[in-house]
């Protein structure tokens, strides 16, 4: 059978969207994740094979978004084990790995830092040509033009497009800023157990209709609650860490999913201390700081053993903190028989049906506005 992906280095031919590229590329993150866990912040399927509907070359593009990049550059040795190869620095900041051996590509993967313009010109060129099928067709078509007459010369082509790209990203940038956001919180102190998983789940889903962001409570620095009460009086915690950084990104969002494991039949300890740390926040002082209005929230909850009414324990504590911020409380899911990352793939048709509701709830929204 001929295999749907992969080209000879340096040559340009184009073929119309395979949905198993979709496949390919999801698997292979998988595998990115496995090797790297904690190293890598996020890993994308981005280019034009992510782009339905377009003729794309047939080699998977990833971007890997780190925070450390000598972190990464230290994985070097097993990555090379698993075909990941090591090609340097590709731009300025951006390193480049390839898969498929010296004259075959199936795979470019970048790295970038996490957030940094690349990352964010990656993610908007692919989210803005997805939304937008006409101007997904007029870079295909050029793509097609291009890829006829420079077919051994992928160096020409690829700057040949450039023009195009950039007035499709200051478009795509103005689109974004439009669109809604969502924030989705890994309440669990395990950065790449069931909590992460659903995390991912849920912002790959909404990711089409709005803007994501994702957090991991583990990821922020902050102290227990002193229980001083100075905030009832000032709307200030006397302590300096992370907690702010925390609520500029509840700010930000127009979203929030919290999504908890049942640790001891309720929130674990990470998620309650930065609960008690949103004190300041909270409307029963006076005075006490303010989000901004119309903020949506829902809760996930999981949990290793078989009832549901321990999930509404733990959905009841993310509605109650909601509650006092002023955050609507607009759906949730509660997963029982979830242990580890694995378990997760069997929710995934529930995890999906919340996701649809979101979407449906945020289209009506902005349909009223
Ligand atoms: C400290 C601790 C306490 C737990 N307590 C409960 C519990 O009371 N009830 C339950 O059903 N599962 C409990 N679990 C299992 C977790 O809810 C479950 O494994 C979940 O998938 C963990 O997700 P995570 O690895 O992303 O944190 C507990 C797990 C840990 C680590």
């Amino acid at each position: 059978m001929q295999r749907a992906f992969g080209l000879r280095r340096g040559t340009v031919a184009l073929e119309p969207h395979h949905s198993e590229w979709e496949i390919i590329a999801q698997q292979t993150i998988t595998r990115l994740h496995e090797i790297l866990q904690d190293t890598a912040a996020d890993i994308q399927h981005i280019g034009s094979t992510a782009i339905r509907g377009i003729f794309a070359k047939p080699i998977i593009d990833i971007v890997i978004g780190v925070s450390d990049i000598d972190a990464l550059l230290a994985k070097n040795a097993v990555l090379a084990e698993n075909g990941f190869l090591f090609r340097g620095a590709d731009l300025p900041e951006q390193y480049l790995y390839v898969c498929g051996g010296e004259d075959f590509r199936t795979h470019h993967i970048h790295v970038v830092i996490y957030r940094s313009e690349a990352w964010e010109n990656y993610i908007s060129l692919r989210d803005y040509l997805n939304s937008h099928p006409d101007d997904a067709k007029a870079y295909s078509d050029l793509k097609q033009s291009l890829a006829e007459r420079y077919p051994a010369d992928r160096e020409t082509y690829t700057a040949m497009k450039s023009d195009l790209i950039h007035e499709i990203l200051c478009r795509a940038g103005e689109w974004r800023s439009r669109r809604m956001k969502a924030l989705i919180i890994n309440c669990s102190p395990v950065r790449t157990g069931a909590t992460a998983e659903i995390v991912r789940i849920v912002s790959a889903q909404l990711s089409g209709s709005m803007e994501t962001e994702t957090v991991c409570i583990d990821d922020y620095d902050f102290a227990f609650c002193k229980g001083c009460r100075s905030c009832h009086q000032t709307a200030q915690c006397v302590q300096d860490d992370d907690i702010p950084r925390i609520m500029d990104a509840f700010e930000r969002a127009d979203i929030i999913v919290c999504v908890s494991p049942s640790y001891w039949a309720d929130i674990p300890g990470q998620f309650k201390a930065f609960i008690d740390r949103c004190t300041p926040w909270c409307n029963t002082h006076t005075p006490h700081r303010k989000l901004s209005g119309g903020k949506r929230g829902y809760a996930i909850a999981l949990r290793t053993g078989p009832n549901l009414p321990e999930c509404a324990r733990v959905i009841g504590s993310i509605e109650h903190f909601y509650g006092h911020l002023e955050i609507s409380c607009c759906g949730h899911l509660g997963l029982t028989g979830v242990e580890y990352k694995e378990d997760v793939a069997g929710h995934a048709a529930e995890i999906i049906g919340l996701c649809r509701e979101i979407v449906q709830s945020q289209e009506e929204t902005a349909a009223c506005q």
